[in-house]
C-alpha cells in the first residue's frame, strides 16, 4: 500500500479499499452539513482535554487556531472536501493535522467517531428545532391574523364532505392554530430528549482517560450527558422521535392544502391563492393551479417515508454503533428541509389568502346547514332528541321538494311537522342564529372565537 492510499485506520488492512466501497461507505457529500456542528463539538472537547491535563495548553491553543482557520476555509467554500476521507469528521481532522501537527492527532484523544456523530448530530436537531419552532410560531400568527377578519364569515362546516352545520370561517382556521399549537409543544418537548451529550462514551464502552462529560455538556449547552455509554453511541430514537413530530406537522398542513385546493376549485369558490402561490397550465389557457398546496400534500409523503426509513434502520440493530446509523442523516435532513421550506412558503401563502364570504354564505345556505338548530329547538320545547331527529328529517324531505331552505317554508308548512314549532322559529334557522347559539369554549359563536383568537395572541407572546 502507497502513503497515498493510507487511510487514518488502515493500520491493520493489506491492501485499499475498492474504489467502488470507498464510495459505497463514503458519507461526506452529505455529512458535510455537520461541519460547523463538528468543530463546535470538537472545541469543546479539547477544551476540557486540556482542562484534565490530557492534552497541553499549546495543543489546545494549536487546535483553536487550526479550527479557526477550517471554518473560514469551509465558510468560503475553499476547503477541499475529499471522498477518500470518507466523512465530515475525518476530513476535519486531517486538515487540522495539515495545519497545526502532533496537537490535530491528539485531538481524538477519549473520543470515537461513534460519540462524535452522535453529538454532531443532536447539535444539528437542537438547533434546527429551534429554527422550526420559530417558523410554527410565525404561520400560527398567519392563522390568526386571517381569522379575526372572519369571526363573523359564514361558510358550511363538513362532515363526511357533506354540509353539516355552519361556523364561522375563524373557527374553521382556529383549529389549524390548535393542531399547529400541539405541534409546537411536541417538538420542544422532543428536544429535551434530544439534547443530551454523547461524547465521552468514545467507540463503546467509556474512555480510560480522566475526562470530565459534564464540562462538555456544559460548554455545548446540552441540558446533561446520556447516561449508558452503549446507548449513547447506538439509539437514534431522538432523530425518529423528531421526525415523528415532523410528520404530523406535514400531516396537519397537508390537511389544510387538500382544504384550500377544494375551496379554490370554482366549484366552491371560497377563496383565492395569491398568484405567486399558483401555476398555469402550458396548454389551457384559463387555467390556475394550487401547485404549492399540492406539494405541500406531496412531500407529506416524503416526510412519512422518512420516518419509516428511520425506523426500518433501527430496528434489526444489535448494540452499539453500526455504520447502518450512518444512513440516518440523509433523512433527516431532507425532513428538516421540507418542513422548514414548508412552513415558510406557508405562513406567506396564508396571508395571500383571498376569501369569498358570498360564495361561503350561498354554500350554508344550500345545505340545510341549520336542520340542527331546528331539532334542537324542538327539544328545548320538550320533545325527546330522536323524536325531534325524525321531524326534521321529514322537513327537510318537504324542503328539498320544494328546492328551497328550511327557513323558506311558511310557518303553517313547518307546523305540519310539529304543533310545538312558533314563529320565533326564524330566528333559529338563520346562519347567525345558529352560530352565535354555540355560544361556550370551543364553540363557533363569534364572541367565543373572537375570545379564542386573543388566547391565541397572548400564547404566541409568551416564550413557548
Ligand atoms: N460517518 C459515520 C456515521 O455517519 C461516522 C461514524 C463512523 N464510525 C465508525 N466506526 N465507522 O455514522
Amino acid at each position: 500500500m502507497t502513503m497515498q492510499d493510507k487511510k487514518t485506520w488502515s493500520g491493520r488492512f493489506t491492501e485499499p479499499v475498492a474504489e467502488l466501497v470507498k464510495r459505497y461507505t463514503a458519507s461526506v457529500e452529505f455529512d458535510k452539513r455537520l461541519a460547523p456542528f463538528d468543530i463546535h463539538a470538537s472545541l469543546a472537547h479539547a477544551q476540557m482535554l486540556e482542562a484534565c491535563g490530557i492534552i497541553t495548553t499549546q495543543d489546545l491553543t494549536d487546535i483553536r487556531r487550526g479550527m479557526t482557520q477550517i471554518e473560514h476555509e469551509i465558510l468560503n467554500d475553499k476547503f477541499a472536501w475529499s471522498l477518500d476521507l470518507e466523512d465530515v469528521h475525518l476530513n476535519i481532522e486531517k486538515r487540522l493535522t495539515t495545519l497545526v501537527g502532533d496537537a490535530g492527532k491528539r485531538l481524538h484523544t477519549g473520543r470515537s467517531r461513534n460519540d462524535q456523530v452522535a453529538t454532531d448530530v443532536r447539535l444539528y436537531l437542537r438547533h434546527a428545532i429551534d429554527e422550526l419552532h420559530e417558523l410554527i410560531r410565525s404561520l400560527q400568527s398567519a392563522v390568526i391574523d386571517l381569522a379575526i377578519q372572519h369571526t363573523h364569515t359564514i361558510m358550511p362546516g363538513y362532515t363526511h364532505l357533506q354540509v353539516a352545520q355552519p361556523v364561522s370561517f375563524a373557527h374553521h382556521l382556529m383549529a389549524y392554530f390548535e393542531m399547529l399549537k400541539r405541534d409546537a409543544e411536541r417538538i420542544i418537548d422532543c428536544r429535551k430528549r434530544v439534547n443530551r451529550l454523547p461524547l465521552g462514551a468514545a467507540a463503546l464502552a467509556g474512555t480510560s482517560y480522566p475526562i470530565k462529560r459534564e464540562m462538555v455538556a456544559e460548554l455545548l449547552g446540552f441540558d446533561g450527558v446520556c447516561e449508558n455509554s452503549l446507548d449513547a453511541v447506538s439509539d437514534r430514537d431522538f432523530a425518529i422521535e423528531f421526525t415523528a413530530c415532523a410528520a404530523l406537522t406535514m400531516t396537519h398542513l397537508s390537511r389544510l392544502s387538500e382544504e384550500l385546493i377544494l375551496w379554490m376549485n370554482p366549484r366552491f369558490d371560497f377563496i383565492d391563492i395569491a398568484d405567486r402561490f399558483c401555476t398555469g397550465s402550458s396548454i389551457m389557457p384559463q387555467k390556475k393551479n394550487p401547485d404549492v398546496p399540492e406539494l405541500v400534500r406531496g412531500k407529506t409523503g416524503r416526510v412519512n417515508g422518512n420516518l419509516v426509513t428511520l425506523l426500518t434502520l433501527m430496528k434489526g440493530q444489535p448494540l452499539a454503533y453500526n455504520k447502518d446509523n450512518q444512513e440516518d442523516k440523509e433523512p433527516l435532513f431532507d425532513t428538516v428541509d421540507t418542513l422548514t421550506q414548508t412552513l415558510r412558503i406557508y405562513a406567506d401563502m396564508v396571508g395571500g389568502i383571498t376569501v369569498k364570504p358570498a360564495a361561503m354564505r350561498e354554500a350554508a345556505l344550500q345545505g340545510y346547514a341549520t336542520a340542527t338548530d331546528l331539532a334542537d329547538y324542538l327539544v328545548k320545547k320538550g320533545l325527546p332528541f330522536r323524536d325531534a331527529h325524525e321531524a326534521v328529517a321529514l322537513a327537510v324531505r318537504f324542503a328539498e321538494q320544494r328546492n328551497c331552505d328550511l327557513s323558506d317554508l311558511k310557518l303553517e308548512e313547518l307546523q305540519q311537522f310539529s304543533s310545538l314549532i312558533a314563529d320565533d322559529i326564524y330566528s333559529v334557522l338563520t346562519l347567525e342564529g345558529s352560530l352565535a347559539s354555540r355560544n361556550h369554549i370551543g364553540g363557533t359563536a363569534p364572541q367565543q372565537v373572537e375570545t379564542a383568537i386573543a388566547q391565541a395572541r397572548k400564547y404566541l407572546a409568551g416564550p413557548n
